[in-house]
C-alpha cells in the first residue's frame, strides 16, 4: 500500500500558515502590508492581549467585489502578480497569494469589505479554514479584518506564544515599521482598548519619526542627502557617531519601501559608520533604498524579511559612501545645523575613536550648545550611562569630567564631558592622590574625585599614537632575531594574506613559508607581550572576525591597532608620580580621552556634591 498522501486542503493551509504566520505581529505585518498595497490612506489596528485574542485591521482602501472577497481566501490568489515576468520586478508588498489563507486557517477570521462605489459590501467569516458565513455588508467603503484566538486550532502553536506584552511589543514595532516607511497614512494602534499610537499623516518622514520615538531623539538625528550610487538610491535618517544600540532594533532598513534586513546592508552600515560604531553595537538608522525591482528577488523569506540582492557588493558600497559621508558633514558643520555635531556617547557605547577627524579650520567652528559658556571645543562627547534602550536626556549643565556611576544605578545620565583640549579642563587641573590596586590613579579636580583606568589611559594613548605613525607612513618596527613561524587554518591563511598590506604598515612583516605557514620577520617596536605568538593569533582572530565582505582597509588596520594596544601595556605596572602626569598629559592631547579603544571608560569622576550627598555634610571649599 503506498504511503504517500496528498494532504487535506486545511491541514495543508495550516502547515503554510506556520510559514507565513508566526506570531499576532505577523498577522499585523501581512494585513498592514495588505492595506497599503490596496492604497489605504488611514489604517487602524486594534489588538486584545497582545494580539492573539484579536487583531482587528480597518483600513480605507481599495476594498474588494464579492467575487474577490471569496477568492482572497484561496490559496494562491493573487491580484498582484500574473506571470514569471511579474515575479521577477515585484513593487506590491504582497505577491504569493498565501497571507489570508494562512491566517484564516489558524484563527476564527472575519472579512467585511466594500469598494467606493459599491451598495453594498461582503462579509465573510472563516473558522480554523472553514467558510462559515457570508452575508452583504453595510460598513463604510474599505476592508476591516479580524482574526480572533489565533491558533485556537494548533495548540502546538499557541504554546509558542509569550507574554501579552512581549507580543504585544512586537507588534508595535512591526506597526512602527510600516508607519516610518508610510507617513504619508495615518496609523492608530490601540491594545485593549487603549489608543497606544496616534500618527496623523504627515509629508515628512522626521515628523513621523518624532511622533514615534520623541523630540529627543529626531533632533539627534543626521538627514541622508538623496544621492544616486550605480543606480541605487539611497536617502533617510541615521544617528550620529555615539548613537547606537546594543540590538539592530533600531537598525531599520528598506528597500523599496518593504523592511528589510540583509547581510550587504549591515556590512555597507558597519563601515560607513567605521569606529562611530563599537563592536557589538548597531546604529540607529532609517534607511531608504530604491533600485530596480529587477536587480533583487523579495521570494526567498517566507516573512519576507530578506531579499537577495543581484550585486550585493554595489549595495554595500552604496550605503558605506553615503553614510560615511554624512557622518563627515556632520562632523564639519557647527552646532545647530548639525544635530549630531553635539556628538552622545554612553560609557558602553562609545567609538573607539572620533568618527571623523574634524579639519583644522573647522574646528573653531565646534561649539557645544549645552551651558551658558560657549568654549571652542574639538570633540564634545556626553558621556552618559543609560540602558541601551533608552536615550539619554542631557541635561543643560557641563562638567569637565563623566560622573561616576552611583553605586546602585548603572543607568543615571550624568553631565556632558568637553574634550581634553577645551579652555575648562588640562592635565594642570588634577592632582595626583595615589593609585589603587596598581590600576586606578585617584586625582582630584575642581569638580570632585576623579579617577583615571591606567590601562584604559594608556591604550587609548598608544592607540592615537598608533593611528598617526599609521597616517604619516608607517609604524616602526623591531626585526627578530629569531623569525616566528605560524602554521595556521586554510580560513586564518586567507586572512593574513588579504590583510599583509596593512600588517606591514602596522609593522608586522609577513611572508607565506609554505601552504598555511606564515614567517613573521618583525613586529611593532611598542609592543610589550612576552608570548608573541598568541598575541598574534588574537590578531588574526579579530581580522578573521571582520567579515570577509568588509573590504574597508581602515576597519582592518583599527582591528589590528587596538589590539595591538590590548598588548602595549602590561595590567599592574607601578608607574613613579612623574610618569603618571605624562600619561595623563598624553591622554588629555588625545582626540577621544574619554573611552579606551573598546570603548571603556578611561575618566571616572564623583563629584563633591555626590560626596557631600552621600556623607551628609558640605566639604570645606
Ligand atoms: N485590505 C485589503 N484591501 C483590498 N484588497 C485586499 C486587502 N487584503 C487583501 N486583498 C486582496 O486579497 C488578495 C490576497 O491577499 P493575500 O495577502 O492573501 O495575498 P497577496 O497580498 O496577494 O500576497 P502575499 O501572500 O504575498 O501577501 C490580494 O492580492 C488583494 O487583491
Ligand atoms: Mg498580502
Amino acid at each position: 500500500m503506498s504511503k504517500i498522501r496528498i494532504l487535506p486542503d486545511a491541514l495543508a493551509s495550516q502547515v503554510a500558515a506556520g510559514e507565513v504566520v508566526e506570531r499576532p505581529a505577523a498577522v499585523v505585518r501581512e494585513l498592514v502590508e495588505n492595506s497599503l498595497d490596496a492604497g489605504a490612506r488611514h489604517i487602524e489596528v486594534h489588538a486584545q492581549r497582545g494580539g492573539s485574542a484579536l487583531i482587528r485591521i480597518v483600513d480605507d482602501g481599495s476594498g474588494m467585489d464579492r467575487e474577490d472577497a471569496m477568492l482572497c481566501l484561496e490559496r494562491h490568489a493573487t491580484s498582484k502578480i500574473r506571470t514569471k515576468e511579474d515575479l521577477g520586478a515585484i513593487c506590491t508588498f504582497g505577491f504569493r497569494g498565501e497571507a489570508l489563507p494562512s491566517i484564516a486557517s489558524v484563527s476564527r477570521f472575519r472579512l467585511a469589505t466594500r469598494e467606493k462605489d459599491a451598495l453594498v459590501g461582503t462579509e465573510i467569516e472563516v473558522n480554523g479554514g472553514k467558510l462559515t458565513c457570508v452575508r452583504d455588508h453595510g460598513g463604510a467603503p474599505g476592508t476591516v479584518i479580524e482574526a480572533r484566538s489565533l491558533f485556537f486550532n494548533v495548540p502546538a502553536r499557541r504554546k509558542f506564544l509569550r507574554t501579552e506584552n512581549t507580543e504585544f511589543s512586537h507588534v508595535e514595532q512591526q506597526l512602527r515599521l510600516h508607519a516610518i516607511a508610510n507617513p504619508q497614512v495615518a496609523f492608530t494602534l490601540t491594545h485593549n482598548d487603549e489608543l497606544v499610537l496616534h500618527l496623523p499623516a504627515t509629508r515628512d518622514m522626521l515628523e513621523r519619526v518624532r511622533g514615534l520615538l520623541g523630540e529627543e531623539m529626531a533632533s539627534r538625528l543626521l538627514k541622508v542627502e538623496e544621492q544616486t550610487i550605480r543606480g541605487i538610491t539611497i536617502s533617510g535618517y541615521i544617528g550620529g557617531p555615539g548613537m547606537s544600540r546594543s540590538n539592530r532594533q533600531m537598525q531599520t532598513t528598506y528597500l523599496n519601501g518593504r523592511p528589510i534586513e540583509s547581510a550587504s546592508i549591515s556590512y555597507g552600515l558597519r563601515e560607513g559608520y567605521h569606529t562611530a560604531l563599537m563592536k557589538g553595537q548597531y546604529p540607529v538608522t532609517f534607511l531608504f533604498i530604491q533600485m530596480d525591482p529587477h536587480a533583487f528577488d523579495v521570494n526567498v523569506h517566507p516573512a519576507k524579511k530578506e531579499v537577495r540582492f543581484h550585486d550585493g557588493n554595489s549595495v554595500r558600497e552604496a550605503i558605506a559612501r553615503s553614510v560615511g559621508r554624512t557622518l563627515e558633514n556632520a562632523a564639519k558643520l557647527p552646532v545647530g545645523h548639525a544635530p549630531a555635531a553635539r556628538t552622545v556617547l554612553s560609557l558602553s557605547q562609545a567609538p573607539a575613536r572620533p568618527a571623523l577627524s574634524i579639519p583644522e579650520h573647522h574646528q573653531e567652528e565646534l561649539r557645544i550648545s549645552a551651558g551658558p559658556s560657549s568654549a571652542p571645543l574639538r570633540q564634545m562627547p556626553a558621556l552618559v550611562t543609560s540602558p541601551p534602550e533608552e536615550e539619554p536626556k542631557l541635561p543643560a549643565a557641563r562638567a569637565p569630567l563623566p560622573a561616576a556611576n552611583e553605586a546602585k544605578s548603572t543607568s543615571k545620565p550624568v553631565e556632558n564631558a568637553p574634550s581634553a583640549s577645551s579652555e575648562t579642563t588640562s592635565p594642570s587641573d588634577f592632582r595626583i592622590i595615589g593609585v589603587l590596586r596598581k590600576l586606578y590613579v585617584l586625582m582630584e579636580s575642581k569638580e570632585g574625585l576623579v579617577l583615571m583606568d591606567q590601562h584604559a589611559a594608556h591604550e587609548r594613548v598608544n592607540f592615537e599614537k598608533f593611528r598617526r605613525a599609521l597616517e604619516s607612513g608607517g609604524v616602526p618596527c623591531q626585526r627578530l632575531l629569531m623569525p616566528i613561524t605560524l602554521q595556521t587554518t586554510p580560513r586564518d591563511a586567507d586572512v593574513l594574506r588579504q590583510n599583509q598590506t596593512s600588517l606591514t604598515r602596522l609593522g608586522i612583516e609577513i611572508e607565506p613559508f609554505g601552504p598555511n605557514i606564515f614567517k613573521v620577520e618583525t613586529l611593532p617596536s611598542f609592543l610589550k607581550t612576552d608570548d608573541p605568538a598568541a598575541w598574534l593569533d588574537q590578531v588574526i582572530e579579530e581580522l578573521g572576525s571582520l567579515s570577509a565582505k568588509t573590504s574597508s582597509l581602515r576597519l582592518s588596520e583599527d582591528a589590528i591597532a587596538t589590539t595591538a594596544c590590548r598588548a602595549s601595556v602590561k595590567s599592574n605596572d607601578v608607574l613613579s608620580i612623574p610618569e603618571l602626569q605624562a600619561l595623563l598629559k598624553d591622554l588629555f592631547a588625545c582626540e577621544m580621552p574619554y573611552c579606551c579603544p573598546h570603548g571603556r571608560p578611561t575618566l571616572v569622576q564623583i563629584s563633591t556634591a555626590e560626596l557631600e550627598r552621600k556623607f551628609g555634610r558640605r566639604a570645606p571649599g
